[in-house]
């Protein structure tokens, strides 16, 4: 036991059937149908090793995408032909999650065998749209279609999903409910390096909090900042333009229409009241970047385009960032600070990064486009730690009990 939740030292896995969650969302690539990165499935690849290894029947449950994040929502049949690659031997695939066909194959697997089921956010039950509009607790989410068809074939439920610790969904939080349950080794990992690193950060410490999937980033602002654990908040990609909306800067119609139809103007109010209680420590953006017929055009908020969304942090901004970057001796990175993927507006993630790779701070990253960009700007060895999970990772850096966490304790106790 540790932290109140079992490891996998805690079981005799010979013979038994494992039910595993893993968390091997990956940015897809939609040309070629194969993933763009594999980061998070050499984390879990010890933890599929040493079950299988011990002579268990290992079945893998994952999530691909979701409908918040619609452009990766795929099969996970990719997934497990590199997983096979990296293991340099064959795992099954169904393309089916709680269905007969599903049934059938964990029914059929023999010592040692792996199996990875499809998406398991192909069933609704397990979307977090759902899990916002419903709120099942865990005990509701043990009657969901999932469990009440993979529980009965299982033996042990073990979590390896540190990445989505976060959401309350059942394939993560209900197995608890009925099968003796573990943490697997990167979750044990993730969750002991990430709590000591919070416990005592060394001053100044920074947070750098950009990228798209913006509601983690407000729902943990709050908490690091009220306890001192933050010293400076900067705010980039969607984050910075909802604090520069709510501070009252035109960030002009196209971004505000676009952060509207993304659901994102509800975060507006809890953004004026971060800043009203803490506007010392959020640094906003002072500048920003267009991009106009393929052309990029820095320009600060008295001469914003209202025609065109702001694509980037400005140079600016980018270089105030970078200053407050190489003076700090921590540092947490969720999100990119524009669409870094394209060249005109990579300028503001490129010298965020750049300046993580220099500075003598403790650096850490957390989170798929994170990761993507310390590859990319090549600094991903210069990084302290690197962490597989991004919303995930600053929810826990404020100290709440996520979800998983809460459902591994409940279940060591049964
Ligand atoms: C992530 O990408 O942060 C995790 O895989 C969780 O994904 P989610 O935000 O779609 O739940």
């Amino acid at each position: 036991m540790k932290f109140g939740i079992k490891t996998l030292d805690d079981f005799e896995l010979k013979g038994k059937t494992v039910l595993m969650r893993v968390d091997i969302n990956e940015p897809i690539n939609h040309e070629d149908g194969t993933l763009n990165d594999i980061t998070r499935i050499e984390g879990c690849l010890p933890t599929i090793k040493e079950i299988s290894d011990a002579g268990a029947k290992l079945v893998l449950m994952a999530h691909q995408g979701s409908g918040i994040e619609y452009e990766n929502f795929y099969t996970t049949a990719p997934h497990a032909k590199v997983i096979s690659k990296l293991l340099g031997r064959e795992i099954k695939f169904v393309a089916d999650v709680a269905g007969p066909t599903a049934v059938q194959a964990i029914k059929d697997l023999g010592v040692g065998e792996i199996l990875l089921l499809d998406n398991v956010r192909f069933l609704n039950e397990e979307d977090t749209l759902f899990e916002k509009a419903l709120r099942l607790s865990h005990k509701e989410q043990a009657d969901t279609l999932l469990i009440r068809n993979l529980a009965p074939l299982g033996d042990i439920y073990v979590n390896d999903a540190f990445a989505a610790t976060h959401r309350d969904q059942p394939s993560l939080c209900a197995f608890q409910q009925i099968l003796p349950s573990a943490m697997g080794r990167l979750f044990e990992k993730e969750y002991e390096v990430i709590s000591e690193l919070i416990e005592n950060p060394a001053k100044p410490c920074v947070f750098v909090l950009g990228g798209s999937k913006i509601s983690d980033a407000f729902l943990m602002m709050e908490s690091v900042l009220a306890k001192g654990a933050a010293d400076h908040v900067l705010t980039g990609g969607l984050v910075g333009q909802v604090m520069n909306w709510a501070a009252g800067v035109n960030i002009g119609k196209d971004s505000k229409d676009f952060i509207t139809a993304k659901g994102f103007v509800e975060l507006v109010p809890l953004a004026k009241d971060l800043l009203d209680k803490y506007g010392d420590k959020i640094v906003r953006p002072v500048d920003g970047a267009h991009v106009i017929d393929g052309k990029r055009f820095d320009v600060d908020f008295d001469h914003i385009v209202e025609t065109e969304s702001l694509m980037d942090i400005g140079a600016e901004t980018a270089k105030l960032y970078s200053q407050i970057i190489a003076d700090a001796k921590t540092v947490f990175v969720n999100g990119p600070m524009g669409v870094f993927e394209k060249e005109v507006t990579q300028l503001g993630t490129k010298t965020v990064f750049d300046a993580l790779g220099s500075t003598a701070g403790y650096t850490v990253i957390g989170g798929g486009d994170s990761i993507t960009a310390s590859k990319k700007y090549d600094v991903a060895d210069k990084i302290d730690y690197v962490c597989t999970a991004g919303g995930a990772l600053i929810r826990f850096l404020s100290g709440e009990e996520l979800p998983v966490v809460k459902a591994l304790k409940e279940g060591a106790t049964k």
